[in-house]
Formats: structure tokens, C-alpha cells, sequence
């Protein structure tokens, strides 16, 4: 498996985002870290190059860190920001997130962090219900991503932000010809996650949401 697109851009993915966005999507990506303070066993999903890695490590100094990514440019990146010491709490997993299998009741927090836009609203909701089985029954999932602003300006920004994006990245990496995001967060509570905590920048573009896991939609 790869993911040479991804492999390609691993290098200059930040400096891309910083031109494009600024601090707004470290913003989002990191609001509701703090929560992964006492977590044990965290599952990062598509983590990119690393900066989510980096921070978890720091925030959850006894959690071993699972970081799942399909593209080995990406995962190596992630791995030359760690210290020896803090390698050792990690597992690198180079894997498709669809085809990878999850350890029962095993995670405590998962993070989506610019993720799911890369996918449909019917993979969004496979991918949640393949991961259900692999988490606690208290488990938090972090999620951050893109969202379409209700109506207005906001929203015709956005459409304008959007169709760029999905045009450079299906370019670059191949992703399909989609100009839709999932509805992850309607997704997330149909599933019987509870939304703990909210925040939302550029009237609604960028949004980040702390779940967790409901006892209930275990029995599911
Ligand atoms: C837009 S980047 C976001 C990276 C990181 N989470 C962040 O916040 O910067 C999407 C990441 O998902 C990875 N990815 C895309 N499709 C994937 C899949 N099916 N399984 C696992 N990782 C995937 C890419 O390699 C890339 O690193």
C-alpha cells in the first residue's frame, strides 16, 4: 500500500497550510487537547505529519500512542520529530484506516483531525462503526475539520475554499472527484457519540468538537 501523493506533499504540508490558513487550523486541530491528559491508549487517525503526535505525547505523558497513516512520508516525518524516549510510547501503523484492524475495547481517545473531509458521508459512517468496537466505554474522539457555514457570505467563502482544496489535493493525491464534505458531526451523534464541548472559527468554516464515546450506543 501507498499513498505517494501524500508521501509527496508530507514535506510542505505545513508551510501549504500556514500560506493558505495561517495559525486557524492549528487552532482547531489542538483546542480540545487537554482532554487527552489522563487517556491511556490514543488512536490517531490520518496523523499526518506528526504535530498532533508531538503534542499528545507531551499533554499525555503515560498514554501509549497508536498513530495510523497511509502514507509512510507522512508516519516518517511524524517519527523524526520524536525524541528516543518518546518513540518508545508510540507505534507507527502504516495502514489504510478502512482496511486496518483495531484491537477490541482498546482506546480511550481517538483524534480525526483534518481527516474525514477526504471522505464520503458513507465512509465516514463505516469508518465510525469499524472503530466503535476498538474503543472504551468512555472513550473521547477528537474531531476538527472543515465545515460549510449555515448561509451568506461565510458560505460562499467556504464553497470558494473548499473547491480549491478538492481540486489541489484530488490533483495531488488522486482523492475522488467529491466536491461535498461528510456531515461527520450529524454522524457522530447518530452513532450515540455526545458532543461534551464545541468551538467554531470563520463564522463555522473551521470547526473542532470533543465526543465521547455514550455507554448506550455500545448496546447498539
Ligand atoms: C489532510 S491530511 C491531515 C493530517 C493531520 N491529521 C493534520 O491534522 O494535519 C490527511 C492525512 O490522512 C492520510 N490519509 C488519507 N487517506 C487515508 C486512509 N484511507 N487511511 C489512513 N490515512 C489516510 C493522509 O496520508 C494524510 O496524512
Amino acid at each position: 500500500m501507498s499513498a505517494p501523493g501524500y508521501d509527496r506533499l508530507a514535506g510542505c504540508y505545513r508551510l501549504l497550510e500556514t500560506l493558505a490558513f495561517g495559525r486557524a487550523l492549528e487552532r482547531a486541530r489542538f483546542r480540545h487537547f487537554d482532554h487527552l491528559h489522563n487517556r491511556k491508549r490514543i488512536l490517531l487517525l490520518g496523523d499526518g505529519d506528526g504535530r498532533g503526535l508531538a503534542l499528545a505525547l507531551r499533554i499525555a505523558p503515560h498514554a501509549q500512542i497508536d498513530s495510523l497513516d497511509s502514507s509512510a512520508g507522512m508516519l516518517t516525518r511524524a517519527s523524526r520529530r520524536l525524541s528516543p524516549e518518546e518513540l518508545t510510547r508510540v507505534t507507527f501503523l502504516h495502514a489504510d484506516a478502512f482496511a486496518a484492524s483495531y484491537p477490541a475495547e482498546t482506546y480511550d481517545a481517538v483524534t480525526t483531525l483534518f481527516f474525514l473531509d477526504c471522505f464520503s458521508g458513507e465512509q465516514v459512517e463505516r469508518l465510525i462503526e469499524r472503530l466503535r468496537p476498538a474503543l472504551t466505554k468512555d472513550a473521547l474522539w477528537l474531531h476538527a475539520d472543515f465545515a460549510l457555514p449555515p448561509a451568506g457570505w461565510a458560505r460562499l467563502r467556504a464553497r470558494v475554499w473548499l473547491t480549491i482544496m478538492f481540486w489541489f489535493f484530488r490533483w495531488q493525491t488522486g482523492r475522488p472527484a467529491t466536491q461535498a464534505l461528510p456531515p461527520a458531526e450529524t454522524l457522530f451523534e447518530s452513532a450515540g457519540f455526545v458532543p461534551l464541548a464545541h468551538a467554531s472559527w470563520q463564522h463555522g468554516f473551521l470547526v473542532s468538537t470533543l465526543f465521547r464515546q455514550s455507554s448506550l450506543s455500545l448496546n447498539k
